[in-house]
C-alpha cells in the first residue's frame, strides 16, 4: 500500500425517519437556508413538503434554487452564488441526487470567493473556503453525499470536469432509503452502473498488497449484482433500496481506496461524452467501461482482470489462458449490465462517428495523458470511443 491519511468529516445519518434529524443539524449553522433541488421530483414525491415542514420547526428563513439540471451547469452554480451573496445565506441544503449535490458544492465554494467558479472547476483558481452545506439524498449513485468531489458542465464550451476542495465535504447527509422509492427504473439502473463503476475504477490500480481493499470492492460488486434484478422487480422494497443506497456511499467515500489510487480513465472518457451529448452518466459508463477494459488488457496486467473474472463473475478457469479468463469476465460484466437494461453502444443514444474526434479532444484537455492503471492518450480515447459506437 502507499502511505495515506484518511479523514471524512461528513456525518452520515441513515435510515427510516432520519429526516427528523434535520432541524437540529441545520440550526447550528444559522437561520437563512438556501434549498437547492432539481427538476421537480421532490415536489411530486412529497420530500419537498416534508423538508419545508422540518425547517419551519426552527423558523428557518428559506430561499430556493430549483431547476438544477442532470449534469449540473455552471450557469446554475452562478445563480446560486448570487443568491448566497445577496441574501447572506448561512447554510445550503441540497435535496436531490449527485447533480444537485455537486451544484451545491460549487455554490458553497463560490459564495466565499470573488473568483468565477468555472475558474475553480478548471483549476485556474482555488477554493479557499465554503459555506456550510448538508444533503438529503434522493437517488443512490454518485457517492457525492459523502465525498468532496463535484462535477460541473459548461454548456457554452461543451466541457465537463470534476473538481474538489477540502471545504467540499457535506456537514451531514441524510439518507432515507424511502426517499429513493420514486426513482424510475432507468435512473435506478444508471445509479447501480455508476456505483459498480466507482468500485471498478478503484479495483484497477497498480499498487501492491491491497487484499482487504480488493475484498471490499468485490463484496460491493457482488452485492449490487445480487440486489439489482430483485430491486428492478420491486422498486419500493425498503431493504433492497437500503442495500443499494449504502453501496453507493461506500463506493465513493474514499474508504475503498485507502492506500492506493484507482484508474479513473473511464470517468474521464464518460465526462467527455456527456459534455458533448448530455447523456446520463451511468448510461455512458455502461457503454464505455467494458471497452476500456478490452483496450487496456495486456499480458502484464491480465492478473487483475483474471481475479475479477474469477471472484466476482465466477468464470471457470480450466484449460483457459489468463487472457481468455479475463475476456470472459469482461463479457459477463457487459451481459450483466445489458440484462438490467443498461445501454451497450453509443448508438443507443444516437451518437455516431461524427463527434468522435471532438469527444477524444475533450479527454485530453486537462492533461495529455490520463488513467492510473494504464496511461492513455488521445489515440487511445479515439480507439475506445470508436469501439463503443
Ligand atoms: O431533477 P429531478 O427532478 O430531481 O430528477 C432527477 C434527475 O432527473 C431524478 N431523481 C432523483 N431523485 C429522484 C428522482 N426521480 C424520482 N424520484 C427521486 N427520488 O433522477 C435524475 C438524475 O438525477 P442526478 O442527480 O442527475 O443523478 P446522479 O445522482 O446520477 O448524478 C449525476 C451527476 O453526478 C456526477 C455525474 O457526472 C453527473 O453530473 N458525478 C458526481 C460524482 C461525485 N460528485 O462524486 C462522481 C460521479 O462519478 C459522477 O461523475
Ligand atoms: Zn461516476
Amino acid at each position: 500500500m502507499d502511505n495515506f491519511t484518511y479523514r471524512n468529516p461528513t456525518k452520515l445519518i441513515f435510515g427510516k425517519g432520519q429526516l427528523d434529524a434535520l432541524p437540529a443539524e441545520v440550526e447550528q449553522y444559522g437561520k437563512k437556508v438556501l434549498i437547492v433541488y432539481g427538476g421537480g421530483s421532490i415536489k411530486r414525491n412529497g420530500i419537498y413538503d416534508n423538508v419545508i415542514k422540518k425547517l419551519s420547526e426552527i423558523n428557518a428563513v428559506v430561499f430556493e434554487l430549483p431547476g438544477v439540471e442532470p449534469n449540473p451547469r455552471i450557469s446554475t452554480v452562478r445563480k446560486g452564488v448570487e443568491i448566497c451573496k445577496k441574501e447572506s445565506i448561512d447554510f445550503i441544503l441540497a435535496v436531490g441526487g449527485g447533480s444537485t449535490i455537486d451544484c451545491t458544492k460549487a455554490i458553497a465554494a463560490g459564495a466565499k470567493t470573488n473568483a468565477d467558479m468555472w475558474d475553480v472547476v478548471t483549476k485556474k483558481a482555488k477554493a479557499e473556503d465554503a459555506l456550510p452545506f448538508g444533503t438529503i439524498l434522493t437517488i443512490a449513485a454518485t457517492g457525492s453525499e459523502m465525498n468532496r468531489g463535484s462535477v460541473i458542465t459548461n454548456w457554452e464550451t461543451n466541457e465537463k470536469y470534476g473538481w474538489g476542495s477540502p471545504y467540499s465535504h457535506p456537514k451531514f447527509s441524510i439518507l432515507n432509503p424511502e426517499h429513493t422509492f420514486s426513482v424510475p427504473e432507468n435512473q435506478t439502473v444508471y445509479g447501480m452502473v455508476d456505483i459498480m463503476s466507482h468500485v471498478l475504477e478503484h479495483y484497477f490500480h497498480q499498487t501492491g498488497n491491497t487484499p482487504i481493499q480488493d475484498r471490499f470492492c468485490e463484496s460491493i460488486l457482488i452485492t449490487v449484482m445480487e440486489t439489482a434484478p430483485k430491486l428492478l422487480m420491486d422498486l419500493e422494497n425498503y431493504e433492497l433500496r437500503e442495500t443499494i443506497m449504502l453501496s453507493g456511499t461506500l463506493a465513493l467515500n474514499d474508504m475503498l481506496n485507502m492506500g492506493y489510487r484507482g484508474d479513473w480513465a473511464t470517468h474521464n472518457l464518460e465526462h467527455a461524452v456527456s459534455a458533448v451529448h448530455d447523456i446520463p452518466h451511468g448510461g455512458g459508463l455502461a457503454i464505455l467501461f467494458p471497452n476500456w477494459m478490452k483496450h487496456v488488457l495486456d499480458d502484464d496486467n491480465a492478473g487483475r482482470f483474471k481475479k475479477l473474472a474469477i471472484r466476482v463473475f465466477n468464470v471457470e478457469v480450466r484449460n483457459k489462458s489468463d487472457r481468455e479468463i479475463a475476456l470472459e469476465g469482461i463479457e459477463k460484466l457487459r451481459e450483466f449490465w445489458i440484462s438490467i437494461g443498461a445501454p451497450a453502444t453509443l448508438a443507443d443514444y444516437s451518437i455516431d462517428e461524427s463527434t468522435v474526434e471532438e469527444m477524444a479532444d475533450k479527454t485530453v484537455i486537462a492533461s495529455e495523458k490520463y488513467g492510473n492503471f494504464k496511461k492513455l492518450n488521445r489515440q487511445d480515447s479515439l480507439e475506445i470511443l470508436k469501439a463503443s459506437l
